[in-house]
């Protein structure tokens, strides 16, 4: 499935950093991560709330936007090996420039130029998400929609939050998502991971999302699964992910397949790739493996994604082109 056109649409940019790019870092400077690797190199974790720290101390070796042009380029060249023609990656003013709208502005024009570079070498289309950090807080959360707002546009396109889900509630975001709505942002909120469907409907009522990340745990509740096809509402499913964390012990418990049959609009990501041992590769690898999907199925997940993107028509007509040339 390698070169199989992609569209991603569910991508932490740090959490897409090689483990050895991290370590080139922090070489450079001098820091001791040590924790954050086991004995073969690989991130080190041993459950949600661990890979949230060790995630930080990982993050914490990107220190500039030059730093953040490298890990970018890194990325991206990663993602287009891997079939992806557009990716829409989470973005932190929390760990680019601790909030501050000047110091954000900086790292946000050194990430799109490594994306305006890459979709010149590699023909990878990318858009900017920022995402609140939950377990930080709503006020820190306000700073971080400020930045967004300030910077929102044709390239950061959308807001959303991300980190600990079982920190707080929705509404606690609230003030934060409409000021993101106001400016233009289109917004999406990780749920029904770690939360049960409740923290579906309460990110879709109280914050007035239009895609879910992740939203895999409305398989629970029947009722929740029939609304959300109805409403179209489409979650951004990373089910490596799940599976490398425990939310389901194997792929075959996954529900993807159960939420696709029942027409409520999946679509496929890797959300932290290397730290979950996956890729866009192995992703459709093992959907193909364990629910004996096709290239058509395939293709109806990217059609989908392409039309759930938050990004202007235009590069949605030239995405949703590319797809079309697949053969199936
Ligand atoms: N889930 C929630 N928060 C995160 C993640 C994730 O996979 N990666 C970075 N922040
Ligand atoms: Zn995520």
């Amino acid at each position: 499935m390698r070169d199989f056109p992609k569209v991603e649409l569910h991508l932490h940019l740090e959490g897409a950093a090689p483990p050895a790019f991290i370590r080139g870092l922090a070489r450079e400077k001098n820091m001791d991560i040590s924790g954050v690797f086991d004995e073969h190199g690989n991130y080190a974790f041993k459950d949600f709330w661990h890979f949230l720290k060790v995630y930080e101390a990982a993050t914490s070796t990107l220190q500039t936007a030059e730093d953040y042009h490298r890990l970018t380029l890194a990325v991206l060249e990663e993602s287009a090996a891997h079939g992806v023609i557009y990716t829409e990656s989470f973005l932190s003013p929390d760990f680019c420039g601790g909030r501050d709208v000047g110091a954000w502005r900086e790292y946000l024009h050194a990430i799109r130029d490594a994306a305006d570079q890459a979709e010149k070498s590699h023909g990878i289309i990318m858009r900017g998400v920022v995402t609140c950090i939950r377990h930080f807080g709503p006020e820190k959360a306000k700073e971080t929609a400020l930045c967004a707002a300030e910077t929102a546009g044709d390239w950061l396109t959308g807001f959303g939050i991300a980190g600990d889900e079982t920190a707080g509630k929705p509404k606690d975001f609230a003030y934060s998502f409409d000021m993101a709505r106001e400016a233009g942002l289109r917004l999406t909120a990780h749920a029904g991971e770690w939360g049960g469907p409740q923290s579906v409907r309460d990110a879709l009522n109280d914050l007035g999302v239009e895609r879910i990340g992740h939203g895999v745990r409305v398989a629970e509740d029947p009722a929740l699964v029939e609304e959300l096809a109805e409403k179209e509402v489409v979650l951004e499913v990373c089910p490596g992910s799940n599976v490398a964390l425990g939310v389901y012990p194997n792929w075959r418990a996954h529900p993807i397949g159960m939420l696709f049959d029942k027409g409520v609009k999946v679509t496929v990501s890797t959300d932290d790739p290397p730290f979950f041992h996956t890729t866009m590769t192995d992703e459709y690898d093992r959907l193909s493996d364990t629910f004996d999907w096709d290239d058509g199925v395939f293709k109806t997940l990217n059609t989908i994604a392409a039309n759930a993107a938050f990004c202007d028509e235009k590069t949605r007509a030239n995405v949703l082109e590319r797809l079309e040339k697949t053969d199936d």
